[in-house]
């Protein structure tokens, strides 16, 4: 098994694919053949800015889906042939091992979720990051501490209660609008008016274009006689917070979650709580962080029964990194 990975040599720079070492397998961890590997916000963000790079050459990378190569001598959980998809972990690890953008990653066997036999590790490939956290930012107790969905069973009757997801139609969002149509809740959303259809064909009650100047006044319309149990703004602007902000007054307070770098200057009034963060490896109390519960019980068999869909589509650039 030779390796290859596209290396970041400074920042701002095109990516070069060199030869690269076979990453070295601990017994706890499993080596996947990387079969696609999706662009991240992160990647381009780190590529232009070097942001969390600590030294260079750079192996960027945080989606991947591939086949299980080789198991560490603990590994129990996993076997080699498995089509896997995964986070990669090395924005935590600092290990160039665990990067995505090289044709094998090493990963502890606790991380990669096997997906369907009939998807394509294309499709697969879109959920990892994005999945993960959407579902910290709407389950974990620090954040908006939704109940999460199951994946077996009936979807549960919660459509008293309402969530508002801003910025629907992306990776995040996209996967936001899943987990708690999966969860029962009211789901609102903002998108543009041509992802109008696609937000409600993955579980969006009812969506609103982002662009129209009385967007809180419809949003608020529409959560009338709901219980409101949270707000999570997937785009984290100044302007998606401030409008998030505006509709949770307009609705009597409430908790705002989001993922990205939290604007500057925007004030949060009384009754309005703004929560941020990255998802963690562990819980609050050191076990399981919620978000691998949700890779656990949900996806794989969310992903088999139409729960979970692999959204947004892929769009594939063909050729490879070499392209
Ligand atoms: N992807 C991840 O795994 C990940 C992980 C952690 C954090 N984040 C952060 O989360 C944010 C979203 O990432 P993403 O990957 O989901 O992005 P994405 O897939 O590129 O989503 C882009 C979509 O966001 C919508 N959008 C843009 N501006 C908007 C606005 N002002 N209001 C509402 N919707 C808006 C647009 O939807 P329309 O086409 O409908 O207009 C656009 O198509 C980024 O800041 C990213 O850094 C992403």
């Amino acid at each position: 098994m030779e390796n290859k990975a596209a290396y970041l040599i400074a920042p701002n720079k095109p990516l070069s694919i060199e030869d690269a070492p076979l990453p070295h397998l601990e017994a706890d961890q499993v080596l996947i053949r990387n079969h696609a590997l999706a662009i991240n916000p992160l990647d381009y963000k780190q590529q232009d800015t070097g942001v969390l790079i600590e030294k260079y050459p750079h192996i960027m990378g945080e989606d991947i889906a591939g086949t299980v190569v080789d198991v560490g001598s603990s590994v129990t959980t996993l076997k080699k042939g498995d089509r896997v998809a995964a986070i990669a972990l090395h924005i935590v690890t600092k290990n160039s091992a665990n990067a995505g953008f090289q044709l094998y990653t090493a990963l502890p066997a606790g991380i990669p979720s096997r997906i369907p036999d009939e998807m394509s590790f294309h499709d697969a490939v879109v959920l990892p990051l994005g999945l993960t956290t959407a579902a910290n930012a709407l389950f974990s107790p620090e954040y908006l501490c939704i109940d999460p969905p199951s994946a077996s069973g009936p979807i549960p009757t919660n459509k008293n209660k309402a969530v508002l997801i801003w910025g629907g139609s992306g990776s995040v969002g996209s996967c936001a609008i899943q987990l708690c149509a999966a969860a029962g809740l009211t789901v609102l959303t903002t998108v543009s008016p041509r992802n109008f259809e696609y937000a409600k064909a993955i579980g969006a009650t009812e969506a609103f274009d982002y662009n129209d100047s009385a967007i809180v006044e419809e949003i608020t319309k529409a959560a009338h006689g709901k219980a409101v149990i949270g707000v999570y703004d997937a785009i984290a602007s100044k302007t998606s917070l401030a409008a998030c902000v505006s509709f949770l007054q307009a609705v009597g307070g409430g908790k705002i979650s989001h993922t990205s770098v939290y604007p500057e200057g925007l004030e949060i009034p009384e009754g309005v709580a703004v929560v941020a963060g990255q998802p963690s490896l562990k819980g609050p109390d050191g076990g399981l962080p919620i978000w691998r519960q949700v890779w656990m019980d949900f996806m794989g068999l969310g992903l088999k029964n139409g729960k979970l869909k692999a959204k947004p589509d892929a769009y594939v650039l063909k050729g490879g990194f070499g392209d």
